[in-house]
Formats: C-alpha cells, structure tokens, sequence
C-alpha cells in the first residue's frame, strides 16, 4: 500500500469532516429558484371552483392539463395529486395489490416484480412492503438488458409487473432508447395482458447536459399497443420544493380506474391551493422548462467536480456513470470492496449510501456498486467528500487481495 494514499487519507480523516452525500436533494440554491410560491397571493376561486373546499379529485383541470403537455398524455389520462410521486405509484400497486385487473396481487402464491438493477431503494422498499418478490434485471447503456428480460420472462411464473426510471435512470444515469422501450412492451404484452410496466419519470426535465431524444412514454405504449398495461408518474420534488411540488400520473383504462378507486378511499381531494400556486408561478410547460435551465446551471458544476477528481484515479480501480441529468453517480468498482468503502469514507467523515442499497434486499451480488449524490452540499464540501471516496476506493483495493 503506498503510503502517499495511507497519508492523503489520515490527512482528510483528521479534519473531522461531517459530509452527507447519501440522498439525491437539491442544495438551498435550487430551492431558492422557486421562493417566490413562499409569498404569492392565491385567489380562491379558479373558474367556478373553490379552491379552499373539496372537490376535483383528479386535481385542477388546468394543473391536470400542464400534466398532460409534460407526459404527452391525454388530458383526461392523467390525474394531478398531491406533492409525492412515489405516494401515486405506491397508491397505484396497492390498488393492485388489493383489487387487480384480473386477480389481486394478494390472491397469488409468488407474485413477483422486476426491478432493472442498480435501482431505487425506496421502489425496492415498496415491493417488498406488498409482498412482491424481486427479479433482477441489468441495465445497459440504453436501458433494460432485453435479453435478460426475456429470458426471466420465459422462466418464471406470475411476474405482474416491472419498475423503469427510464429518462437518467437512479442511480446510474441510463436513459432509454425509444427502442428499448418498444421491446419491453413487446416483451411484457405477450408474456401476459395485466403485466404493468411503471414508469417513474422523476427526472424528466432534468437534464443538465445535453440528452438523447426520448418519445413518451404514452405515445411509445400507443405504438406498441400497451396502453392498458402502462403507468407514468412524474413530479415536481426537484423542479421547486422537495415535498412540497405537485405530482402527476398518467394511465389508461383499468389501471386509470384503478388508481381512481384507491384514491376515491384515501383522499377527498388534492391540495388545490398548491396546484393553483404552482399554475401561477409556472404558466405553461415551457416556462418549466426555462426554471430547469437555471436548476442545470446549477446542478451542473457539481457534476463536472466529481466527474474531474473521480478521473483522478486510475480505471484499474473502477469505473463510473457520466449521466447528462438526474441527481447521481454511480461508481463500481474493479473488485468487491462497496462496503469496505462506504466504512472508510464514514470514517473520515462523508456519509455515502450504504452499500447494496441499489439493489434489492441490499443485496449487490458483486459488492462493487455505489451511489454517489453530489447536489446537496457545496463545491468545498463535495470536493473534500469525493477526495475522501478515491482514496478509500484505493486503500481498500489495495488491501483487498481479489
Ligand atoms: C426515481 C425516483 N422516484 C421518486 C422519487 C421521489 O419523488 P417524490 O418526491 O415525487 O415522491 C425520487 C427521489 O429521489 C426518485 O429518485
């Protein structure tokens, strides 16, 4: 072991650094973008409706419509809810979960999800709150290996459904080819007719460098035929606040019924005085997409630091993703040692993800895979946070003998 290393690391380790970089959230910066809906005078009427009382379940039909132009869905597809996506989509497999399109998830033996891997954990978290045993499938440059996919789908029985984050993917920044998409719908239709495929376009206008074109996802399911089968969530968590946006869901037929109906048992209504703020402060889809320019400018930088200390160090050690949006790197190493790194870096002072958790039951059959969420804190902080990580990425190569 090179002593250089050994030194550099003790060095960062002695000044006591208290650095999180474990979750993907916007720093103070970004949020100051959308301060603005902290003062705005609200009217209380919009049209005829009362914003201060119940009613409009699917949300206002003005926020439903600024839905409708971000999804590419038709207006009467989407529903406008409260400020978490991952509310809708847990609402909506819960819907499944209880009623079904057919038969109730409840009512199989083994119904089984699959997750392409690295993944999200707090999906991950979903599944398994609902029973639904995880199958996992690799994600290549353009999306899901679909020979893999495939292949599961020939093996296994009652798979009901797949999870996609298909425009810069958490963690590892794929975005999916129109291609991809078009053969997991010809994949997933013919394996069964009440296969649900979710796609959660949480970074869907968060690109910072410039990104391949991706039709949407209603317009890729309209070609293919898979209306019914798919379901898209989006929001605007990182667009102005976190926990305090809008969210929106788009889908067809029995899964757009299905969503109603386990709505229609939980909430009245959503917040309307929060969609008519934010109808207020964004007038149409293009000033959203202006907003998330200065959020680029922003987010940016950030990346282009890691990206610059991260090369610093030798492939030999690993690689990492380059993502052109989103909020994450995702770094993996040449030989098992995720988890001594993660322990090292704590040791110094910088929270990373714990180890496994992008996959399911945190589970990394490699050991080699880490999430890193350079957003949040600032250009000094991030700067001493990934030197921390290269060189615990070296000292435990080094030790490691495999
Ligand atoms: C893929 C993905 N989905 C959903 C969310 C959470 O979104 P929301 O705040 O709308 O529930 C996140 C946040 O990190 C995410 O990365």
């Amino acid at each position: 072991m090179s002593d250089h290393i050994l030194n550099h690391f003790n060095k960062l380790k002695a000044k006591g650094l208290n650095i999180d970089i474990t979750r993907g959230k916007p720093e103070s910066k970004q949020l100051d973008l959308s301060n603005e809906l902290l003062s705005m005078d609200i009217e209380p009427y919009l049209g005829d409706v009362d914003l201060r009382n119940y009613g409009e379940p699917l949300g206002l039909k003005e926020a439903r419509i600024l839905g409708s132009n971000l999804l590419n869905t038709p207006v009467d597809n989407i529903i406008t809810g409260e400020q978490s996506s991952l509310l809708l989509s847990y609402q909506f497999l819960l819907s499944h979960y209880l009623f079904g399109s057919k038969i109730a998830w409840k009512d199989l033996d083994n119904p089984k999800f699959i997750c392409p891997v690295p993944g999200f954990d707090r999906h991950f978290r979903m599944f398994e709150d609902l029973g639904l045993e995880m199958i996992s499938v690799p994600l290549l440059d353009q999306g899901v290996d679909i020979q893999s996919l495939r292949k599961i789908l020939n093996q296994e029985k009652d798979i009901v459904g797949m999870i996609c984050v298909p425009r810069h993917s958490n963690p590892s920044g794929e975005v999916y080819s129109d291609q991809n998409i078009l053969d997991i719908f010809e994949a997933t239709t013919s394996y069964s007719d009440d296969f649900v495929v979710l796609f959660d376009n949480a970074y869907l206008v968060h690109d910072f460098l410039p990104t391949n074109e991706q039709s949407s996802i209603w317009e890729l399911a309209n070609k293919s035929n898979a209306l019914h089968q798919a379901v898209c969530v989006t929001s605007f968590s990182k667009v102005t606040f976190g926990g305090g946006g809008l969210s929106f869901l788009g889908a067809a037929e029995k899964n757009l019924e299905l969503i109603k109906r386990i709505r229609a048992s939980m909430v009245i209504c959503p917040d309307k005085i929060n969609q008519k703020r934010h109808l207020d402060f964004f007038k149409d889809k293009d000033a959203i997409i202006r907003h998330m320019k200065k959020h680029a400018d922003l987010v940016r930088p950030k990346f282009e630091t890691a990206y610059a200390i991260l090369e610093s160090i030798s492939s030999d050690y690993g690689t990492f993703s380059k993502p052109t949006g989103g909020y994450f790197i995702t770094y993996v190493t040449k030989k098992p040692i995720a988890t001594k790194v993660v322990e090292l870096c704590k040791e110094a002072g910088v929270l990373i993800t714990p180890a496994g958790a992008t996959f399911p039951y945190g589970d990394d059959p490699l050991n080699n895979t880490i999430r890193i969420a350079p957003t949040f804190v600032n250009e000094e902080d991030l700067k001493l946070a990934i030197d921390v990580f290269i060189s615990s990425v070296q000292i435990a190569h080094n030790e490691q003998l495999v």
